[in-house]
């Protein structure tokens, strides 16, 4: 975290621990999960959000679960893992990075070299906490080098929460963010605000504040104003799953920027953690796109009124997908992917 009160989510002695981000930026509480569908319904509700953090609460979901079992022998264990698993599979639909987590817990409960079921639990455990670990180093080294990109003095757009918030710690674009401003590279940052849920606005200018980065808070509409008259240079912004050909899926209304973006000749590069490429999906048409409570978009009050009539029809989808033709490049903790993407990405994801 910028003031590094706590990491977005912990393990604490068999309780899984959370920020709960719902109720940034006024109150910061801690809320706490002693159960496996717990974790998936504060998911889901969004207590927590961004793709890596949602992985990393899963991993520790799937730790609950084998702690929680009562199964004796590998098959009976092996039989809960498999409920808690689709449980938390369940939770969201389009980071991918949440079914990456549950797969990699599910490969260390079938490891043939783990003789009781003590130990297959204690397996587990050790692997979400070093998922966990090696998030907050992953997202450091991409942070380098994507702030080899940002040049002293530019002004950046950026869309949604991608910091600390959104991952176990540190942040991925905005981790670039917060890396180019160590590196004192006096830079300052436009903040969609992201409707409906706000996670500019609320997460993102939160976490700025904290770090002393110099910003400003916009409409989502006003992003293209700033883009055709010359006020940004460069956009960063996360992904929940990125395609093999380099489609990536992220928080609504990206697909837009990255449009207005290459209209005006402004670089626009996802910062995309390898957990969040998806080799197995082809192109972002089979992403998963999820569509949530219309809620969201009318439960908005102003002066204490409500902002749209009662009974109306309302569209929520969560995110949508940037065509790779809109990508500048994707910056990955093993380098700057560049197209063709079907190389690139599968260069940084398996090293071929
Ligand atoms: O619906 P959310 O808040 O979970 O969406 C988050 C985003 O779209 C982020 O940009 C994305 O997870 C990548 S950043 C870590």
């Amino acid at each position: 975290m910028g003031g590094n009160l706590m990491r977005t989510v912990e393990w604490d002695n068999g309780v899984v621990k959370m920020i709960d981000q719902r109720l940034l930026p006024g109150t910061f509480e801690i809320a706490e999960f002693t159960g496996y569908r717990e974790v998936a319904r504060a998911i889901n509700e969004m207590y927590i959000r961004g793709a890596p953090a949602i992985g990393a609460a899963a991993g520790f979901g799937m730790a609950l679960a084998a702690y929680q079992s009562d199964a004796t022998d590998r098959a009976a264990l092996l039989r809960d893992l498999g409920v808690a698993a689709d449980v938390l599979r369940q939770a969201r639909p389009t980071a991918v990075n949440l079914f990456w987590a549950v797969d990699r817990m599910l490969c260390v409960a079938t490891d043939e070299n783990l003789v009781y079921v003590d130990d297959v639990r204690d397996a587990i455990l050790a692997d979400a906490q070093s998922l966990a670990d090696e998030d907050v180093e992953i997202n450091q080294r991409m942070a380098a080098h994507g702030a080899a990109l940002v040049r002293p003095g530019e002004s950046i757009l950026h869309h949604c929460n991608t910091g600390a918030l959104a991952t176990v710690d540190y942040g991925t674009a905005l981790g670039v963010i917060r890396m180019a401003h160590e590196q004192g590279k006096r830079i300052h940052v436009f903040v969609d605000e992201t409707r409906p849920r706000l996670q500019g606005a609320r997460l993102t200018a939160w976490e700025l504040k904290q770090l002393g980065v110099d910003f400003t808070l916009i409409a989502d509409n006003a992003a293209g104003h700033y883009m055709r008259t010359g006020q940004v240079d460069i956009c960063f912004v996360g992904s929940d799953r990125t395609a093999a050909n380099g489609d990536v899926a992220n928080k609504i209304g990206t697909y837009k920027l990255a449009v207005v973006a290459k209209e005006n000749g402004i670089p626009f590069y996802p910062v995309v953690p390898t957990s969040t490429i998806d080799l197995d999906c082809p192109t972002g048409d089979d992403i998963p796109i999820e569509e949530r409570d219309p809620e969201e978009v009318v439960g908005l009050t102003r002066d204490g009124m409500p902002i749209a009539p009662d009974g109306i029809k309302v569209g929520n989808p969560a995110f949508d997908v940037t065509p790779a033709k809109y990508v500048t490049g994707i910056v990955t903790e093993n380098g700057v992917a560049y197209p063709p993407f079907e190389l690139s990405l599968k260069k940084m994801v398996l090293g071929e």
